[in-house]
């Protein structure tokens, strides 16, 4: 079978060295679209490829319509909201993700940004601690749970808020569980966001929830962009002065946030959560495995569109 790896943003060499001999020790052929600029490079790579692996790349229904032989498409990673399922699934293609694999990295990442705001983007001057202060985790699930564990290293109060996971589970966890949001945004100082995005979650991070927020208060942002009302950011920031806001998905109007309150706004210049080299070789394997396992014994664990 002919395997692609489609990846805008490449996998660490570790990583791909690592697909390549899962794929080939089981007679598979592997093929590399790396740091590709234009959509029309995916469409003609996918043409006769049998499977394929992507991170964040997009797989419209243009992609699919475009890839005749494709049987199994696996998004490295989480997040699949990059995946038309409804195109996979009328032309009968298994997707998949592979949760949890990055997870870690993103996690590490959340108490790096917070320390980082805390201490004034690493410039002079008075900074704050995290010890002692109260984080809301916004969706407890692999991500979410990693950045709880991680806090409570820190002596930090970790509070949750997840519609779907018992309340007995976080409090097992030592968490203070929740039963609505805005519970979750009114008590604690910083809230950090591990939802997906969806139809339901689109534009849900709004002024009236983020004003709820106790003075000083900071969101971080590792999860989409889209979960942010990108408006109503403007809006509270300017309004809440002493807000701050830290993202590894920057919003479409950072330019202007930056000029105008720069002290409080950070954003990576790109996507870097799960950009470790551990990171890489955990998803990337866990895609190219689950791949051969599924053209073997037609094992379809993590199927997304069932
Ligand atoms: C995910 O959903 O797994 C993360 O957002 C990582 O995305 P990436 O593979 O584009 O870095």
């Amino acid at each position: 079978m002919k395997i692609l790896t489609a990846t805008e943003k490449p996998f660490a060499k570790t990583a791909i060295d690592g697909i390549r001999k899962i794929i080939e020790s089981s007679g598979h052929q592997l093929y590399l679209l790396e740091k590709y600029t234009e959509a029309s490079q995916l469409l003609s790579a996918v043409a006769d490829a049998d499977a394929l692996i992507v991170r964040s790349d997009k797989v419209t229904k243009q992609v699919i319509e475009a890839a005749g032989k494709l049987k199994i498409v696996v998004r490295a990673g989480a997040g699949f909201d990059n995946l038309d399922l409804d195109a996979c699934t009328e032309k009968n293609i298994v997707a998949m993700n592979t949760p949890g694999q990055n997870s870690n990295a993103v996690a590490e990442l959340v108490l790096g940004l917070m320390v980082f705001m805390n201490r004034n983007k690493f410039n002079a001057g008075t900074g704050a601690e995290l010890k002692g202060k109260k984080l809301g985790i916004h969706a407890y699930g692999n991500v979410g749970r990693l950045v709880a564990r991680i806090a409570k290293g820190f002596d930090m109060q970790v509070w949750a808020f997840d519609p779907f996971i018992k309340k007995e589970t976080m409090q097992a966890d030592g968490i203070t569980a929740v039963d609505n949001v805005e519970d979750l945004y009114s008590n604690c100082d910083y809230v950090s966001l591990h939802i997906p995005a969806n139809d339901k979650t689109k534009k849900s991070i709004n002024f009236k929830l983020l004003d709820l927020m106790p003075k000083g208060g900071c969101l971080i942002n590792t999860a989409r962009r889209e979960v942010i009302d990108e408006d109503d950011l403007m809006k509270l920031l300017e309004k809440r002065t002493d807000m701050k806001y830290v993202t590894d998905v920057a919003p479409s109007n950072i330019a202007e946030l930056q000029q105008k309150f720069d002290a409080r706004i950070f954003a990576t210049p790109k996507k870097i959560g799960a950009e470790t080299a551990e990171a890489n070789i955990n998803a990337g394997l866990a895609a190219a495995n689950q791949i051969v396992n599924f053209f073997k014994n037609g094992d379809t664990t993590f199927q997304l569109n069932k």
